[in-house]
């Protein structure tokens, strides 16, 4: 069966596992509501996590085993930040996925596409290429351990990575 979030099938996949879905709007976790309203172990939560804000998630470091962004990390203002934070909350062991669409060539007409997108969307910051969000994982801490790229249809591409984070002893 299809779900319509990666996260609804996470919490299908393994329904007596606790769960934490988080997004600003409650336009979207009305939908998430909905689409969860028989797996009482996955909470709801209005956040914002960008950056500085997401030092005030109300989590202690190495709370999550898995960590799943989707679709969000061309809104976020400063992903470093962003990553860091995430790196923070996994657990030893512990693995952040990420997906999001690819930014494309030619660079100026994407330019103008993002410029005409950030007016209808206003949250959109910038979208990355796979290479550019392997970057911005390994900035923060990250290892990335498996990236892949993909066509979604005949104009929007997409990527997915997945990473651990890096401890180092000394
Ligand atoms: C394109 S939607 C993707 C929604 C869902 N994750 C999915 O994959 O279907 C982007 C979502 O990111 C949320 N979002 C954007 N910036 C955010 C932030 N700083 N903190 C929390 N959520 C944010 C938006 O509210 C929106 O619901």
């Amino acid at each position: 069966m299809r779900h319509r979030y990666p996260a609804e099938a996470l919490a299908r996949a393994r329904p007596r596992h606790g769960g934490l879905w988080v997004d600003v709007s409650a336009d979207m976790l009305a939908q998430a509501q909905e689409a969860l309203k028989d797996q009482p172990h996955v909470r709801l939560e209005r956040i914002e996590v960008n950056g500085s804000e997401t030092a005030d998630l109300p989590y202690p470091p190495q709370t999550f085993d898995l960590i799943t962004c989707t679709n969000v990390l061309h809104d976020i203002r400063d992903p470093v930040a962003f990553l860091s934070d995430m790196r923070r909350l996994l657990a030893p062991g512990g693995q952040l996925v990420i997906e999001d669409f690819a930014r494309r060539r030619p660079a100026l007409l994407w330019a103008m596409f993002e410029w005409l997108a950030r007016r209808v969307e206003e949250g959109l910051v910038r979208a990355y290429t796979l290479a550019e969000a392997r970057a911005l994982c390994t900035r923060a801490g990250l290892h990335v351990v498996y990236g892949k790229a993909f066509p979604v249809d005949w104009f929007w591409r997409g990527w997915a990575l997945r990473a651990d984070y890096i401890v180092s002893v000394c």
